[in-house]
């Protein structure tokens, strides 16, 4: 009975719901998921488990997150920089990406949740391409979460696209160089439509940016774990949100 009652309270007091104020939840987090490779090093098991692992976390994050009143997630899942991996691991990356993308609606989102991709798509396969369209059509309706899974993302493509498509649009003369603002060219990234996030969490120790969402983090507040993203579950989410409601965000200002 003693041992009952000491796991009981030991599973309530790692969720930390109670304390967070419901009316300060960031509406925005982003997520750099890391570690896989090292959780998987940690157990002698390929780097691709880890990876697998990985993967299967997500659902939950996205749940508890919705839980919370969390509007839009953004995770890393495959930057333009990781086509530098192994041969071996980029494909095994690439095919758990199909495999995911395909069984989306149970695997990554639950009923309610809005799935979209940003990133460089035309890099993708057409087989991972095709997915991306039926996945972001069928749960388009939905009037949940927005979970953006970032794919072939880079911050500095992301701003270059922008700039190619903005100088097209003046080109074509439907603006001129003058009406060129910060508004106007938000809305030319991949994020389009999303306000920027207030949050970013970054797990496995790692302190940087690693070419995420590199002009919309410019007043995020981070946080980093030690957990590697395999073990991270949802008391890191209210952990993260506890500690930002605590951060005084200035913008600049006093
Ligand atoms: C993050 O895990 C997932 C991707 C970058 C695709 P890593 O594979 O970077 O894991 P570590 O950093 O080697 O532990
Ligand atoms: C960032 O992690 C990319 C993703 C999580 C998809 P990396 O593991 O690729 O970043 P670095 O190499 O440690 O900076
Ligand atoms: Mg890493």
């Amino acid at each position: 009975m003693q041992l009952f009652s000491r796991l009981f309270n030991k599973q309530n007091s790692d969720l930390k719901e109670s304390l967070i104020d419901p009316n300060n939840i960031p509406a925005h987090i982003a997520i750099i998921m890391d570690g896989n490779g090292r959780w998987a090093k940690k157990r002698k098991l390929p780097k691709i488990i880890g990876h697998r692992e990985g993967s299967s976390v997500l659902k939950k994050i996205v749940a508890h997150c919705d839980k919370l009143g969390v509007k839009y997630l953004t995770v890393y899942a495959f930057s333009t920089e990781n086509w530098s991996r192994p041969k071996g691991e980029v494909e095994g990356l690439m095919s758990l990406l199909l495999e995911k993308l395909k069984n989306a609606e149970t695997e990554l989102g639950g009923e309610a949740v809005r799935i979209r991709v940003i990133g460089n798509v035309n890099g993708l396969s057409q087989d991972i391409q095709n997915e991306i369209k039926r996945v972001e059509k069928s749960t388009s309706k939905n009037e949940g979460i927005i979970l953006n899974i970032a794919i072939n993302y880079g911050g500095r493509d992301d701003i270059v696209h922008a700039a190619k498509e903005l100088i097209n649009d003046v080109e074509m003369g439907k603006i001129n160089i003058e009406q060129i603002t910060e508004e106007k060219f938000s809305e030319k990234l991949y994020t389009k439509g999303l306000p920027d996030p207030d949050l970013l969490i970054r797990t496995s120790g790692e302190k940087r940016l690693s070419n995420y969402l590199l002009w919309q983090l410019a007043y995020a507040e981070f946080w980093y774990t030690e957990a590697l993203w395999p073990d991270f579950k949802a008391e890191h989410v209210e952990e993260a949100i506890l500690e930002y409601q605590k951060r005084n965000r200035r913008y600049g200002g006093v």
